[in-house]
């Protein structure tokens, strides 16, 4: 096993290479993951993974999950996600129609694996009704991060790559750098920012404005969420998903629009990017979903990956809390508590009462 940093993304990201699933132990894959949480973006290239082990390999970092579940359970407060989905899925259940077309879709999306689920399909590839197997089904995708408006939002992604992903890239930002290269005054005015979330159509890619892309990640507009926050790995940096980012508490949009125009200059550089255009077919990409923004370039055509959005709990002494401000913090304990609890997530580290 071999590991080399990336050029051109700062002080983060690391190749590794020579990584045989077959005979790779815990303790191996353990290191691989905790190279991983400091290094924010991990590409495994060429590797022997299969879409059915992904799921296996990677719940030893943590459990994968999804909001948009959470929030139908809550809703029609139901405590099993298999009855959320059998809900969804019958036609003369008593579920809003909106939501039975989510679960569908979500489900026409859902990678099968003997180790249950988990994995989504992200292509454009149809099925013989002409409908795509996978999420994201065309073209470029702009900065984002995944559930990006949601306080609870799932920290990691896993995307391995399945066939024609030559041509294409998935490309990272790193803020972190960025947020150690700021004045010292700057800094805590920014570790002081809120930021307020909204859904606006074609953020991610002008041609996907579904609902699915809305409730995956911005179910609700106006959430506020901290600029600065901690990534699963202990490191610093801005929480600043540009698909849903709309204004700073305290000021008005013309305020807020010329501060992000400023951070923007100085942040989406060339120094804290780097696409990854694909060489291989069989390349594994775990990358950071907290402080770090991804997107996607290049020719998508007959192109098949597989994602999973995880936890990092497995690798974790304890709880892992984002926040830094005592509001967030606080409300972050009472939500991830609830979340973890009505999935039914076993291994999560929740936070100490008392
Ligand atoms: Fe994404």
């Amino acid at each position: 096993m071999k590991v080399t940093s990336i050029d051109g993304m700062g002080s983060y990201g690391v190749y590794i290479d020579g990584v045989d699933f077959e005979y790779l132990t815990d303790e191996q894959w353990r290191e691989i993951g905790h190279i991983h949480m400091k290094s924010l973006v991990t590409i495994i290239r060429d590797c022997n993974l299969t879409c059915e082990n992904q799921l296996g390999w990677i719940r030893k970092f943590g459990e994968p999950r999804h909001g948009l579940y959470y929030r139908l359970m809550r809703k029609y407060g139901i405590t099993s996600l298999g009855l959320i989905v059998r809900l969804g899925l019958s036609a003369s259940s008593p579920m809003d129609e909106e939501d039975k077309s989510v679960i569908r879709e979500h489900i026409r999306y859902h990678q099968p694996s003997s180790e249950g689920s988990g994995v989504t399909r992200v292509s454009g590839i149809k099925d013989d009704n002409g409908r795509s197997i996978g999420l994201f089904n065309d073209g470029e995708l702009l900065w984002h991060s995944n559930e990006a408006a949601t306080l609870t939002f799932a920290p990691g992604v896993a995307l391995l790559g399945g066939k024609c992903m030559v041509g294409s890239s998935t490309g990272f930002l790193q803020t972190a750098d960025y947020y150690e290269s700021v004045s010292e005054s700057f800094r805590s005015e920014l570790d002081e920012m809120v930021l307020t979330h909204r859904h606006t159509e074609g953020k991610i890619n002008p041609a996907l404005n579904d609902n699915m892309e809305r409730l995956n990640m911005c179910p609700v507009d106006d959430v506020e969420i901290p600029m600065v926050i901690m990534s699963p790995g202990g490191i610093k940096g801005l929480h600043y998903p540009l698909n849903t980012v709309y204004g700073v508490r305290g000021m008005n949009k013309a305020e807020s629009d010329s501060l992000f125009a400023e951070i923007d200059k100085h942040l989406y550089v060339d120094h804290y990017i780097y696409d990854h255009w694909y060489k291989n077919d069989g390349d594994l990409l775990l990358f950071d979903n907290s402080i770090t923004l991804h997107r996607r370039l290049g020719n998508v055509t007959g192109r098949l990956a597989y994602r999973i959005q995880h936890d990092y709990s497995e690798l974790q002494d304890d709880f892992w809390q984002p926040y830094f401000q005592k509001e967030f913090a606080d409300k972050y304990k009472e939500a991830i508590t609830d979340f973890v609890e009505t999935l039914g997530i076993q291994s999560f580290k929740l936070p100490q009462v008392g």
